[in-house]
């Protein structure tokens, strides 16, 4: 999910090159054919292999449960789920149509979602692996979490992403405990050049680079460098039948 830009098409290379079918969703119908295309090239016209688009708006809970039951209905198996959807603006409330903020959404709710529904397929899997990128470690828990968990009344640029960035932190260990067999990881991928740091807002963008610097900007890793160590991780024998929680920043 998340795998027709950036890290996640990055992965979804890898794991091409690695033999896998892939399933990439995302909302941008041309993004996912050109990341079919893609997906195809790196599989070096692999025929046993297959890839495709599904398209779906994942800040919405229920398109996660409806793009979740399709795949379930196509498919009896799912050895690796990974989620890198994610989300530019954040600067004011912006609600999914359910009274939860589409960013909090897309980065927290809608992935645990997912897991939690393709749990029974990935347990069909002899050696099963999640992974989860956002910013794991990286933000301290949302202090209002106990009063205002959707974090409406105290809505923030920081909070919002205390709160999604925490959550996810906890969720997924909570998801490790209750599926010991599937191999679980939250990770953080440091500042990566992708489409999420060209979509944020223009303020957080001049002031990341502003930080950065413009030259140093040039030398920041990109989507598909950070994919394929992610996918080399992610796909590590040692954690073969492990099961267990990892979250690295
Ligand atoms: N890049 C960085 O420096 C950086 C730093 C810290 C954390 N992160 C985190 O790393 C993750 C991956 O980021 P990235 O840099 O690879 O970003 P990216 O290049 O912008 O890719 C984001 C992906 O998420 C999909 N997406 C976004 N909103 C969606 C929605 N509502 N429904 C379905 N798909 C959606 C996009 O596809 P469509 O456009 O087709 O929908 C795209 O495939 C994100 O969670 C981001 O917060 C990135």
């Amino acid at each position: 999910m998340g795998g027709t830009s950036g890290i996640g098409l990055g992965i979804a290379l890898e794991l091409a090159r690695a033999g896998f079918d892939v399933v990439v969703v995302g909302r941008n119908p041309a993004r996912g054919a050109e990341a079919v295309r893609r997906l195809e090239l790196a599989a070096g016209g692999a025929e046993d292999s297959s890839f495709a688009f599904a398209r779906s708006d994942l800040s919405v809970v229920k398109n996660v449960k409806a793009t979740c039951e399709a795949f379930m209905k196509q498919h009896a198996r799912l050895d690796v789920l990974v989620m890198t959807q994610g989300r530019g603006s954040m600067m004011r409330w912006t609600d999914n149509g359910e009274g939860t903020h589409a960013n909090i959404a897309v980065n927290y709710l809608g992935r645990v979602a997912a897991a939690f529904l393709l749990a029974p397929l990935l347990r069909a899997s002899s050696d099963p692996r999640v992974l989860t990128v956002l910013a794991a470690g990286m933000h301290k828990p949302y202090v209002h979490a106990a009063d205002d968990f959707a974090v409406r009344e105290h809505f923030s640029f920081a909070n919002q992403a205390d709160a999604a960035c925490s959550y996810t932190d906890v969720a997924f260990d909570r998801f490790a405990t209750r599926f010991p067999k599937i191999s679980t990881a939250h990770l953080y991928p440091g500042v990566v050049r992708t489409n999420w740091m060209i979509e944020l807002p223009l303020s957080v963008r001049c002031l990341a680079w502003t930080l950065c610097g413009a030259c140093l900007w040039t030398c920041v890793k990109s989507g598909d460098d950070v994919g394929v160590e992610f996918a080399r991780a992610l796909l590590l024998d040692e954690k073969s039948g492990g099961g267990g929680y990892r979250y690295v920043f």
